[in-house]
């Protein structure tokens, strides 16, 4: 863990206008201008597809003539990014807007993918070949413009990576610098209809981002600083947005934080937790805010002892004594804002967790943990603690 000696690093930042402001949506049209975008894709989900900030989209964009696709779901599957990309392809699209959260963003991100490298996108997914660890294809031909309004806090606009259903239910990873939106509108009173609980839970991955970011093999000087930062801002907005669950400023308060937290995993990438968090989602079809909700404080507990160092700034700055109290503080936070605790809430047998520590063992972001993992029984372990 000493960063490859004499303070060596890599650090990576990518082109991302961050747009924050109450009204920030009305800039849209202007900002799709700029980036010469005509006719636009707009992704958003059943549920942010129903919200005002999508109706004002709408108004917005009325005389562009867009493709509108307000049915992404939680976890696309390869199929359905194939299909929408045909459309879009036939529709003549020339950029695409994503309204919602982190499933919004990766279909937006392996939509924007297959229109510029082809079908079938199954082939360009990292993949683990013996003798070689993983293999990322790399990814050349230029993508067409993401705007996105994210009305979570998961921060996914700003990351490279995202995650795609295959037809077994497992997630294909993928990593494309040239997907990283390229405009972010983060408007607090256009998302004022989104439920609190939706941005106190996705909040919970923003911070479980930061956290890891601490201590990935990736980190760096300046991923560090971000990550310190945005475990700070987490540990005071969530608590006032739960007692304020619609003032607009408070609001914004989470979705800067998760703005941090999606530059923070946009070059540290993520551990263990995240790799837990990742098959259960895939596996179960839960939503990735509430495992993270529910996994963050075991997986903390788990990890902790082993990177004291890495987690005391972070630990200082929120007035936890020692990185060995991080993990209760963490359970403090799930108590005070109200976010699920325990697997069985959503869950409905024990035994729907067989099979998943030993699958999680192969997961892509084992290989950023600050220390290597063979036993699925300590994943186990964090799976048992949060059940
Ligand atoms: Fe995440």
């Amino acid at each position: 863990l000493d960063g490859g000696g004499q303070g060596a690093f890599v650090h990576e930042s990518f082109r991302t206008r961050v747009i924050a402001r109450a009204g920030a949506l009305e800039d849209l049209p202007g900002e799709l201008a700029s980036l010469g975008v005509t006719r636009p894709l707009v992704l958003s989900s059943a549920h942010s597809g129903r919200s005002r900030a999508a109706a004002d989209l709408r108004r917005l964009l009325a005389s562009m003539d867009p493709l509108q696709q307000s049915d992404v779901p939680q976890h696309a599957s390869l199929a359905q990014v194939e299909a929408t990309a045909a459309s879009a392809l036939r529709h003549g699209i020339d950029g695409i807007v994503a309204i919602g959260g982190g499933s919004v963003s990766d279909t937006a991100k392996a939509v924007a993918v297959t229109l510029a490298e082809g079908a079938p996108l199954a082939r360009l997914a990292t993949r683990h070949e013996v003798g070689r660890g993983f293999v990322t294809p790399n990814l050349l031909r230029p993508k067409l413009p993401i705007v996105t309004v994210p009305m979570t806090a998961s921060g996914a606009e700003i990351t490279p990576a995202f995650g795609i259903c295959s037809t077994d239910g497992s997630k294909l990873l993928f990593r494309d610098g040239g997907v990283v939106s390229r405009v972010v509108l983060i408007d607090p009173v256009a998302q004022l209809d989104v439920p609190a609980r939706i941005l106190l839970e996705t909040g919970m991955n923003g911070l479980a981002h930061c956290i890891e970011g601490l201590y990935s093999r990736r980190r760096s000087p300046i991923s560090s600083v971000l990550a310190i930062e945005g475990v700070a801002r987490f540990f005071e907005a969530l608590p006032a947005l739960h007692d304020a669950p619609l003032d607009a400023g408070r609001r914004m308060q989470v979705l800067v934080a998760a703005t941090l937290s999606g530059q923070v995993l946009a070059s540290t990438g993520s551990c263990l937790h995240h790799a837990i968090c990742h098959v259960l989602g895939a596996r179960l079809n839960l939503p990735h805010g509430f495992v993270n909700s529910v996994i963050l404080p075991h997986a903390v507990a788990a990890v902790a002892p082993r990177v004291e160092v890495e987690l005391s700034p972070a630990c200082a700055r929120i007035g936890v004594q020692g990185a060995a109290r991080l993990a209760a503080a963490m359970s403090d936070l799930q108590v005070r804002i109200g976010v699920p605790r325990r697997l069985r809430e959503r869950v409905p047998a024990r035994e729907s967790l067989a099979g998943i520590a030993q699958q999680v063992l192969h997961e892509r972001g084992m290989a950023n943990n600050p220390y290597q993992v063979d036993d699925p029984g300590e994943i186990a372990a964090v799976l048992e603690a949060a059940w």
